[in-house]
């Protein structure tokens, strides 16, 4: 017999509280106290954001990073490091915050998107060649929820066409591609520092490159293209102020120190999920690229559409009802489909002076990457944090079961 499921007046499954945490503790405070001691919370002379740099440095084994006020900040310096001409194209993910946008509208270029896998949520080196024209100048490739795309090929593809590849990590600290770091394969790798990612300063972000050139313009472009690191003249181009201050990056710098505890909690967590869910019929979990490793910033499985009462938005209020934080969907729909792309609402008046300067047009609408449209209309989000036991995972597997079939048509 079916349990008789809480959104229907039965007892929920989760009886017990989610493990919780704070994430800051003394050694943040330990930091802070020596950024005051220091006697300067900005970032010129890079006492704490060099201190953080250097850490940055020496675990990803990469020659430069350099630290700004957000991972929007980040991606947007890293796309003005392209050097991009106005008018021409960058290919990335609809399925992304839009802090993966932002850099490219500013920077005056044309957002295109690639359509995801339906298993692993990423843009992939298929579907990026596909919509690649003789006016594509980029690739943000975006690793959702810490899962990394296969970057082989994506690298293989953005050499032969002579793109920049930009790597959104976002969400994805410590994830691992065939033992390689993500951020480390790309021309520029990008990250969050905001409080709902692996690692928190409130807010920032940062970027990591081997690439000399590459690490000065980001510099730049993160600092009003003022030229700290004494490379060129003062203010060869435009570029907003997205400093972040001492005290950020002292948190920050802490909370590295953190990261590889809580993603070896988030994995174990992460397969518990894996182990429990297995073989549900009509459920599809998340694929891991084999050799691949994500860092589970959230764990999204996938519905067969038709196969349950109130598909993703009915399962994951029944799953809420047994006391499990689930969501319809990451975001609500892909990105394109919000108002500022459909109507080209980019600026006010509605002039986007990229479109005008390429003289081509360009339309966002329903249909554009139907794989990216059906995984978020069929997926059911799941947290995944350092605090859950494994207890709370058990829970999580059981609610699942229990709505499966008690919402089973
Ligand atoms: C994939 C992705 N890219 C970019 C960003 C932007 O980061 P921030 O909020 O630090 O600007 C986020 C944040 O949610 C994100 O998830």
């Amino acid at each position: 017999m079916k349990d008789k499921l809480a959104l229907h007046g039965g007892t929920p499954v989760k009886t017990t509280d989610f493990g919780k945490g704070c994430r800051y503790d003394e050694a943040e405070m330990a930091e802070i106290r020596d950024t005051f001691d220091h006697g300067s919370l900005i970032y010129w002379g890079g006492y704490k954001i060099g201190q953080f740099c250097e850490t940055v440095k020496k675990a990803f084994g990469v020659k430069y990073c350099a630290g700004g006020s957000s991972g929007s900040a980040a991606l947007h310096a890293a796309v003005g490091a392209g050097f991009i001409e106005p008018g021409y194209e960058v290919i990335t993910s609809p399925i992304t915050d839009i802090g993966s946008l932002i850099g490219i509208l500013y920077q005056n270029l044309i957002p295109v998107f690639a359509d995801v896998d339906p298993h692993t949520y990423n843009i992939t080196a298929e579907s990026i060649a596909k919509v690649i024209t003789e006016r594509t100048r980029a690739i943000i490739v975006v690793h959702l929820a810490g899962n990394p795309c296969d970057m082989d090929p994506i690298v293989d593809l953005a050499k032969k066409h002579d793109l920049l590849l930009i790597e959104d990590c976002a969400q994805a600290y410590g994830a691992l591609y065939k033992g390689r770091l993500v951020g480390t394969m790309g021309d520029i790798g990008a990250f969050s520092l905001n409080e709902s990612k692996h690692l928190s300063a409130g807010d920032g972000g940062f970027i990591v490159t081997g690439d000399q050139e590459l690490y000065g313009r980001c510099h730049n472009y993160m600092d009003k293209y003022y030229d700290r690191l004494g490379r060129g003249d003062r203010l060869e181009h435009l570029a907003p102020n997205y400093r972040a201050s001492e005290l950020q990056y002292a948190v920050a710098k802490a909370q590295f120190g953190k990261l590889d505890d809580l993603l070896a909690k988030r994995r174990r967590i992460a397969a518990l999920l894996s182990e429990g869910l297995q073989g549900i019929s009509d459920i599809a979990l998340p694929e891991v690229i084999d050799g691949c490793e994500s860092s589970w910033w959230f764990y999204m499985f996938r519905l067969t559409p038709g196969v349950f009462e109130g598909d993703g938005k009915g399962f994951a209020e029944a799953l809420r009802a047994e006391g499990i934080p689930a969501m319809a969907g990451y975001i609500p729909r892909p990105i394109y489909l919000e108002k500022l792309f459909v109507n080209k609402s980019f600026f006010p008046g509605n002039i986007w002076p990229a479109e005008v300067i390429s003289g081509k047009t360009y339309n966002y609408h329903a249909g554009l990457c139907p794989v990216a449209e059906e995984v978020l209309n069929s997926a059911i989000r799941m947290p995944v944090s350092e605090f859950f036991t494994e207890n709370d995972a058990a829970d999580m597997v059981a609610a699942v079961k229990k709505v499966a079939a008690g919402l089973r048509k």
